[in-house]
């Protein structure tokens, strides 16, 4: 559920009118709802609830702005972080460091370095190579790196290949036949303390089997752990579960089937589980809310040519993902559309043959369900400027980040002193 819906014919987010947004801020933009944020975390704390004191760290990749993290980090989530800029921008918004996982196959030294001084609740390493490098860098600090392995489970997560991270061939993880060797390893290098295991298979996964196929994997593993000597107490089960993008497709397993789920499979393993979910909380907290330009006619139908682009939400180039597309204020009617953006490459089109609201020039549209990986991928391709964000609670809003406007783009750049003042 969400707080995006009609009002007197005008879409609002939360209590407030879009329109009102796109005035205030100018579009393309990015809207999230502070509320629709609050009763995911909610409700994924009150699905897991009945596994003792799980500890959820949501996926900051998902969606690092420091006001969505501040919103969480006050609902007692901690962060799953993947780079030293993440570890910085969570506990920077005020995610306690005793809630932070950190995971990724290429954690660098300095990296290892920033979360060991300012402490986290367990590194998910990926490779002996990289407990090699965790345990010098300790050693060399005069501190103890709280460690589990990542498992590589070998189950197809039956999602976009792309977006598949649980199968042998994948770079995640250390195989299931390397585990023993990787903990017998990681137990004698200084500087370490072995305390768990964590596992993650892929994301927007719309089935529960293979979740529970790598989760009884993972149970076996600890028994094995456990009967070689090593103490494991935590189990990071990772995120992936999905959501809704296309309501005409069934709905993906709710948090309570996931929590079900998990309680049926972990609840004697004796660990304190930790989940690291990122779509889950944000996804449908966004969207993205643009302009229409100009509508073009075209060959098999009419192009609407957006203020928002491909540099704006990767997600359909790139993994042709679906996003719904709707009328702010629609004037009643559908139509079948081509809905792209200005840049120049035909991948900037992000539906094709859409039924949809009829929309003309000058009206808003919105895509929903772009509260995450949607900001957090955006780039400035094309020479334009990165897309704001705006957190609205109630009829209140705030703009969390500014337009990154092509003045300090340009202003960015430098010319060698051997090209200034070459003339032509
Ligand atoms: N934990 C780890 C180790 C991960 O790699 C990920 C996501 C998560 C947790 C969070 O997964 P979630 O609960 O959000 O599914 N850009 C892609 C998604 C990439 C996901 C990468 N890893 C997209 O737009 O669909």
């Amino acid at each position: 559920m969400d707080h995006f819906s009609h009002r007197d014919g005008v879409l609002h987010c939360e209590d407030l009118p879009l329109p009102e947004i796109a005035e205030r801020v100018g579009t393309p933009v990015y809207v999230y709802s502070s509320a629709t944020m609050v009763r995911h975390a909610e409700v994924l704390k009150d699905a897991l609830a009945p596994l003792g004191n799980p500890l959820i760290a949501y996926a900051v990749k998902a969606n690092p702005n420091a006001a969505v993290l501040a919103t969480l980090a006050a609902q007692g989530l901690g962060a799953d972080v993947v780079s030293g800029g993440e570890y910085r921008r969570a506990v920077a918004a005020g995610v306690l460091p005793e809630k932070i996982v950190f995971s990724g196959v290429g954690k660098t030294a300095e990296e290892m370095a920033l979360a060991l001084e300012g402490g986290l609740f367990q590194f998910n390493l990926e490779s002996v190579e990289e407990a090699e490098m965790l345990s010098e860098v300790a050693s060399r600090l005069g501190r103890t790196a709280p460690i589990g392995f990542r498992v590589n489970p070998d189950v197809a997560a039956g999602t976009h290949a792309k977006i598949s991270t649980g199968s042998a061939e994948n770079k995640f993880g250390v195989p299931a036949g390397d585990v023993m060797a990787a903990y017998a390893r990681a137990a004698e290098l200084p500087g370490l303390r072995v305390q768990g295991v964590a596992v993650h298979i892929g994301s927007q996964l719309t089935s529960l089997a293979p979740l529970e196929s790598a989760f009884r994997k993972v149970g076996a593993l600890i028994g094995e752990l456990r009967a070689a000597g090593h103490v494991i107490e935590v189990a990071d089960l990772g995120g992936g579960l999905g959501i809704t993008y296309d309501p005409a497709l069934p709905p993906p397993p709710s948090p309570e089937d996931y929590g079900d789920m998990v309680c049926r499979v972990a609840k004697h393993w004796g660990v304190r589980l930790v989940f690291e979910p990122g779509r889950l909380i944000v996804g449908n907290a966004g969207v993205l809310l643009a302009r229409v330009i100009r509508v073009k006619p075209g060959v098999a139908h009419p192009f609407v040519v957006l203020d928002a682009a491909m540099n704006d939400l990767m997600r359909p180039t790139l993994y042709d993902a679906w996003h719904a597309i709707e009328a702010v204020a629609p004037h009643g009617g559908r139509s079948t559309l081509n809905v792209v953006g200005p840049v120049c490459e035909t991948g900037d089109t992000f539906a094709t043959g859409r039924e949809m609201d009829t929309v003309q020039a000058g009206d808003l549209v919105i895509f929903r369900t772009a509260g995450a990986y949607a900001a957090a991928m955006s780039s400035t391709y094309n020479s334009r400027p990165l897309t704001p964000e705006v957190l609205v609670r109630g009829s209140e809003m705030a703009v969390v980040r500014e337009r990154i406007d092509i003045d300090r783009l340009i202003a960015a750049d430098r010319i060698p002193s051997w090209l200034a003042g070459s003339e032509r």
